[in-house]
């Protein structure tokens, strides 16, 4: 009672008569309680479709194969003496870290748990330069059409939240097809040129 008090001692300096100014303040007073059961129910996300939040899961699990995949691919040029590839495949590996990150987190905001799925091992050794590149170029198409797939399903599900969030991956793929078709294309030409595959190198290099 002490603020109300306090609220008719200044409606008295206003000459505001106390019994019509007395606030109730028992009226007022909220349940806080009821308030956020209430605000719990109400508080929500826009329910995914359950296909997309299956496929989305799988693809955490694609760019954690992806990533496994390039820091293979870099141990190998690495073995054989060609230090700036393998920091180039290190760099990608990276990226394809941030990928998992990015949809892990994405299924998460959208309220939905995400379940790690175990990856495979990468194939254990690539022996020449070609033969990792060709074997990434191929990944990273195998990954546009997970994304492509994974579009058809946000758009037939009305999961335009979703179809946002695949664009920027699929710019990506764009991108890192076309930068490992470049190199597999400078690798063709140079064939065996010990030369030419370390001018190559030495261009990859971070
Ligand atoms: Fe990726
Ligand atoms: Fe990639």
């Amino acid at each position: 009672m002490k603020d109300n008090r306090d609220l008719n001692e200044i409606a008295g300096n206003f000459g505001i008569n106390e019994s019509e100014s007395e606030i109730d303040t028992d009226e007022c007073e909220i349940d806080t309680d009821d308030l956020s059961e209430s605000i719990i129910e109400e508080a929500s996300t826009t329910p995914m479709p359950d296909d997309v939040f299956k496929a989305l899961n799988e693809q955490v699990k694609n760019e954690f194969e992806a990533f496994y995949a390039y820091y293979g691919m870099a141990n190998s040029m690495d073995s054989i003496g060609f230090k700036g590839m393998a920091c180039w495949l290190r760099k990608s590996a990276k990226e394809e870290l941030n990928h998992a990150y990015k949809v892990n987190d994405y299924i998460l905001e959208r309220g939905k748990d995400v379940k790690l799925i175990p990856i495979q091992p990468s194939k254990e050794k690539w022996n020449t330069p070609k033969a990792a590149f060709e074997s990434a170029n191929k990944h990273e198409i195998s990954v546009t059409a997970n994304y492509n797939n994974l579009k058809k399903l946000a758009e037939s599900g009305g999961d335009h939240q979703t179809c946002e969030f695949i664009n920027f991956f699929l710019r990506e793929q764009t991108e890192e097809e076309d930068k490992t078709f470049e190199i597999c294309q400078k690798l063709d030409k140079a064939g065996n040129d010990p030369a030419a595959l370390l001018q190559i190198d030495n261009h990859l290099g971070c």
